[in-house]
């Protein structure tokens, strides 16, 4: 879409008045200064939505929406100052035939209005009919989950009903860095398109909207209608607290609990998961105690009334960050009968390699409390579900058809998300990915992470194919897709060798490697070359991962985006996620191996369909 920008010229002139200045313009705005840091800007034209010009360096400025001269919201919106490195629209479609003012307080230091007055963004507010959201950004995913513009963090609330798969997240609609927490929304029925819709739940009097969970609510316990959609999501205002919302038209449009919130604490939690519960009839909650480490478990017959009925957590796992974003299911153990918990648990920092990352605990659970597996040693083992820096608060999908337990990510690091080099929008989700479980040779049950069986259907053109090859210490290459956008899957028996080394590697040199070593059995991925690094100290990195094999031979499936690499083990024995930002595409994949040969066979690279 691009925009019709229809200005509507109020032909005010240039008047100082005591207390204020009018000021004119030839955007649909009148703006009106009041002093060093307050501006009125009074919509004069016409149109659905007001442009706001952002220049992501500057402070935020607080943007109070007045309509018929009642407080609509307050938004907080870094105004351009020396150049607009973008706009971000606020919709005005509500809001037709009423009057609407932003009253305008901004951070900066100002000695004279005259000064104020010349910030950037006062000649650049435009008033349209249509916003642009054709990509801009050269690293926005070609298959992956994005918001069309504005800053994202957690998948939220996700439940499958009616062949759909919804998916919400923390969204921030005005403007690429973390604030006004939206759950923006987007769906799908191939988890692999995905369709944009309106902003689901938006910040109201307790705060803005944190993460949180969604269920069917089957048997009508809440009053609110059989099936209906139900969600709890943290309020953040002054301090967090939980609230409840509901939707009678599959997830598109939310009504908030008037009883809202609907559970409180003396300290700091959030990101409430709740499921029906059905050997126990009733709902379960785990609510992150955020500074505490722990989760705590409530029960609840209607969602409304809520009691704690223990914690979990304390001195165990990776304790360093805040506990945040859990999920508590069930599985069945692979090729077997038994069936145990898994409680996800997400912390930042404190992962493997710093900043943000998914643990995981497995154990049992009654309803009540959830009793972890021991090691050998009687010590609860800490586990990690993905063994990239790129690969956080991930949650499951309720309700998922088949019995599936459908995960997703948010692909970035809080070390570095608000530095990566986008600018349209910034993060992207990982791809969706089904979690099993299988026990291990030293008897512990670990979590697999396959990618969704739907991913399949991205697959385009065989580039690269060949069925048989010997590694040696020369690198034999392929050529990848000039795109750089590809699925490569290789079978892997390391023989005698030492080490195995995959590289992707671009024109000028900017490169991943991907190393196994054949002693420790792990596989390592360096990205310290990969393009462009240096827009944070913490970019630059070595991910390592456990492969879980003991004969040197395992499956691989790589997934190359414009700027992420997943690599998976076929049956999810491992993954990673990291995001790189080669200068240019990847196009050419080396392959060899060190301290004695080793096999490669049905090697294939696929393009994948891209928009
Ligand atoms: C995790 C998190 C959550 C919180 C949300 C706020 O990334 O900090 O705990 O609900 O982000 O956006």
């Amino acid at each position: 879409m691009k925009s019709a920008v229809k200005a509507v010229i109020p032909f005010i002139m240039a008047l100082s008045s005591i207390g204020g200045t009018l000021e004119a313009s030839n955007s649909g705005v009148q703006i009106e200064h009041l002093g060093v840091n307050n501006t009125l800007v009074r919509i004069t034209g016409d149109g659905n939505y007001l442009l706001l010009p952002v220049q992501e360096s500057n402070d935020d400025a607080k943007v109070n929406v007045l309509v018929d001269g009642k407080l609509e919201r307050t938004i907080y919106v870094r105004m351009a100052k020396s150049k607009v490195d973008y706009t971000v629209p606020l919709d005005l479609s509500p809001y037709k035939g009423h009057k609407v003012l932003l009253d305008i307080v901004t951070s900066q230091n100002r000695a004279t209005v005259r000064e104020a007055k010349e910030d950037a963004c006062w000649n650049n507010f435009s008033v349209t009919d249509t916003i642009d959201v054709t990509n801009r950004d050269k690293y926005r995913p070609a298959f992956h989950h994005t918001p069309q513009y504005g800053w994202m963090n957690d998948p939220n609330g996700m439940f499958y009903k009616d062949g759909v798969w919804h998916l919400y997240y923390q969204w921030n609609p005005y403007g690429s860095k973390w604030q006004n927490m939206t759950w923006g929304h987007s769906s799908s029925t191939n988890l692999v398109d995905w369709e944009h819709h309106p902003a689901a739940i938006e910040p109201n009097g307790l705060g803005t909207v944190f993460s949180g969970s969604s269920a069917i609510d089957t048997n009508n316990t809440t009053g609110f209608g059989q099936d209906a959609v139900v969600t709890l999501y943290t309020s953040a205002g002054t301090s967090q607290m939980q609230s409840l919302a509901w939707s009678t038209d599959n997830g598109n449009s939310f009504t908030i609990y008037p009883g809202n919130p609907v559970l409180t604490l003396e300290s700091e939690a959030r990101d409430p998961n709740m499921f029906w519960n059905s050997k126990t009839n009733e709902w379960n909650l785990v609510l992150a105690h955020a500074l505490d480490h722990e989760m705590l478990i409530f029960t609840s017959p209607d969602l409304k009334t809520w009691t704690l009925q223990s914690s979990f957590g304390k001195g165990l796992g990776a304790q360093d960050g805040v506990w945040e974003c859990p999920d508590l299911f069930e599985l069945n153990v692979d090729g077997t009968s038994e069936k145990k918990w898994m409680l996800l648990c997400n912390l930042n920092p404190g992962g493997p390699f710093g900043g943000s990352a998914t643990q995981y605990f497995i154990g049992d659970f009654d309803g009540k409390t959830f009793k972890p597996d021991t090691d050998a040693d009687g010590k609860v083992p800490t586990k990690w579900l993905d063994y990239g820096k790129d690969h956080y608060a991930t949650v499951s999908w309720s309700d998922a058809p088949d019995n599936r337990r459908t995960v997703i990510g948010w692909m970035s690091n809080w070390q570095y998300a608000a530095e990566v080099p986008t600018m349209q929008f910034r993060s992207a989700n990982t791809l969706p990915r089904e979690i099993g479980l299988f026990k291990d040779s030293d008897g512990q049950i670990y979590a697999s992470c396959i990618p969704s069986p739907e991913l399949l259907a991205l697959r385009g053109n065989l580039s690269v194919q060949s069925s048989k090859l010997t590694l040696k210490p020369k690198a034999k290459t392929f050529s990848l897709p000039s795109d750089g956008i590809c699925e490569i899957v290789m079978d892997i028996d390391a023989g005698k060798a030492k080490e195995i080394s995959l590289e992707l590697k671009n024109s000028i040199d900017e490169k991943v490697l991907i190393t196994y070593n054949s002693d420790s059995k792990d596989i390592s991925f360096d990205r310290m070359k990969s393009g462009l690094v240096d827009f944070s100290q913490e970019f630059p990195a070595v991910t390592i991962a456990p492969t879980h094999e003991t004969d040197g031979k395992f499956s691989l499936r790589i997934f190359v985006d414009r700027s992420s690499i997943e690599l998976f083990e076929k049956d999810g024995r491992f993954v990673m996620t990291n995001l790189v930002f080669p200068t240019t595409p990847y196009t050419t994949l080396s392959l060899s191996s060190n301290g004695g040969n080793a096999k490669v066979t049905n090697l294939k690279v696929y393009s994948l369909k891209t928009k």
